[in-house]
């Protein structure tokens, strides 16, 4: 696959093909998830979290977020790029969806766009799928809407799993060509994934999604602080980091670097 497109997605879930995706908002990630072959970038909300420094997703903007977009459809090839919609810019209506998403597209040179909200969310979906803009929907714990949740919490257990199914069915039919599921039961994302044409993106979800999304930050071990359970760390590139910026330090302050070689002659 030469450039990955939705299409590509849909034949991969028919024949039983997992793959991964990964979020990514800057120039080096980007190449480099590209060059490894990972299929899907994400230009998450999460940016607002892991780029901008702030407590949770709601503050970020579009303007914000844009410039990430940028960064990554400039520096990559082959990978599909898809731009998160941010809180407050897509809600109110369809045609907000779309003008919205006409800026990432247009501006961002993305080749989708990702908003959260299931049966509630068909109309934009629609909308924009009619308009040419290829959509990922994202159900389960959805944290934009984390004051309306109470939190963080595992979203379609017991009796709420029909819900879940349902906002599934119903983002499938509004044209979305994938969907994630957010920190939902296991057997709750499988019994979905079977059930859908489109692939499944899974995040705390379990194993039996078509497709498994990680924040980079969270899986190559930056993020400080506590990572939620789903998290699997891969790398520990704070240590890595903090290590080399130590020795750096260190080496200034005995004279060591810089050496000879990294000097010029007169
Ligand atoms: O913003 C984000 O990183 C996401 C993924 C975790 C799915 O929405
Ligand atoms: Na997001």
């Amino acid at each position: 696959v030469r450039k990955v497109r939705t299409h590509h997605l849909a034949k991969w879930k028919s024949e039983g093909h997992r793959w991964a995706m990964l979020t990514s908002y800057d120039q080096y990630t980007a190449q480099l998830f590209d060059e490894a072959g990972v299929p899907v970038l994400l230009v998450g909300d999460s940016a607002a979290n892991n780029v901008y420094g702030y407590e949770s997703s709601l503050p970020v903007t579009v303007d914000e977020l844009l410039v990430l977009v940028k960064a990554v459809t400039r520096s990559i090839q082959r990978s599909l790029v898809v731009a998160d919609l941010p809180f407050g810019s897509y809600q109110r209506s369809p045609e907000q969806a779309y003008d919205t998403s006409v800026r990432f597209m247009k501006e961002g040179l993305a080749h989708a766009v990702k908003l959260e909200g299931g049966a509630e969310m068909a109309p934009q979906i629609r909308k924009l799928t009619e308009g040419g803009i290829p959509v990922m929907a994202h159900i389960g714990f959805t944290p934009q809407s984390e004051h309306n949740l109470g939190g963080y919490r595992v979203q379609g257990r017991g009796d709420a799993s029909q819900k879940l199914i349902d906002d599934a069915l119903a983002v499938q039919e509004a044209g979305a060509f994938a969907v994630v599921m957010e920190m939902v039961p296991a057997p709750v994302a499988t019994e979905v994934t079977s059930k859908l044409q489109i692939p499944t993106v899974g995040i705390g979800a379990g194993a039996g999604c078509d497709a498994q999304v990680l924040v980079w930050q969270d899986m190559l071990g930056l993020r400080s602080g506590r990572a939620p359970r789903f998290v699997k760390k891969y790398a520990d590139l704070r240590s890595v980091i903090s290590g080399a910026v130590d020795q750096f330090q260190s080496e200034v302050a005995d004279g060591s670097f810089p050496a000879a070689e990294h000097s010029f002659e007169s």
